[in-house]
């Protein structure tokens, strides 16, 4: 299979973007970019995010006991690339608050669950991890977009 072309055929479908979050005992408050979070159940209230198994903070995430999902704004793709970093997780006083169950919480996300972790899924080169959501909050404004490999928003031409 041609990866590139699989990965560019993959960029095809829009996503939001957005900071998982988990407050670790050893490492601290940790936020990691990513795009794969998606909704899974009503009842139980579940959501999932997937990490790549070559990620330094594979360990932290798939055995931590709670974690956060903020949902970035349009303006905030500047933050989408900040705790992209490779070595650049830690999560900034600045950017946070603490969440439902002391995980930080992206000040003026549009949105934040706070899932305790239901389970860990083998998904290939990544891992699944799936969260019950015990606490959330949306406000209304634009998210970014994630699409084609760049950043866009939904009152882009
Ligand atoms: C828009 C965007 C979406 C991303 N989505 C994911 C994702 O869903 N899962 C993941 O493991 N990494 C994702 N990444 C990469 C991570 O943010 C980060 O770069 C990577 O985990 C760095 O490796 P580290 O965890 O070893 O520091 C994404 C990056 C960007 C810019």
């Amino acid at each position: 299979m041609d990866v590139n072309a699989f990965r560019q055929t993959l960029g095809q479908f829009a996503t939001g973007v957005c900071l998982v979050t988990v407050s670790d005992r050893e490492r601290g408050p940790l936020a990691t970019t990513v795009n794969s979070f998606s909704s899974v159940s009503l009842d139980p209230p579940l959501v999932l995010w997937s990490i790549q198994n070559s990620s330094d903070h594979l360990k932290t995430y798939t055995e931590c006991q709670h974690f956060g999902i903020s949902v970035l704004r349009e303006e905030q793709a500047g933050l989408s690339g900040h705790y992209a970093k490779r070595g650049g997780h830690e999560a900034l006083p600045e950017h946070f608050t603490a969440g439902a169950q002391g995980e930080p919480q992206l000040i003026d996300a549009l949105a934040h669950f706070s899932c305790s972790t239901f389970a860990v899924y083998p998904g290939g080169d990544h891992q699944i991890i799936v969260g019950e959501v015990v606490a959330f909050e949306s406000t209304d404004a634009v998210p970014l977009i994630f699409f084609g490999g760049g950043y866009r928003s939904l009152s882009d031409q």
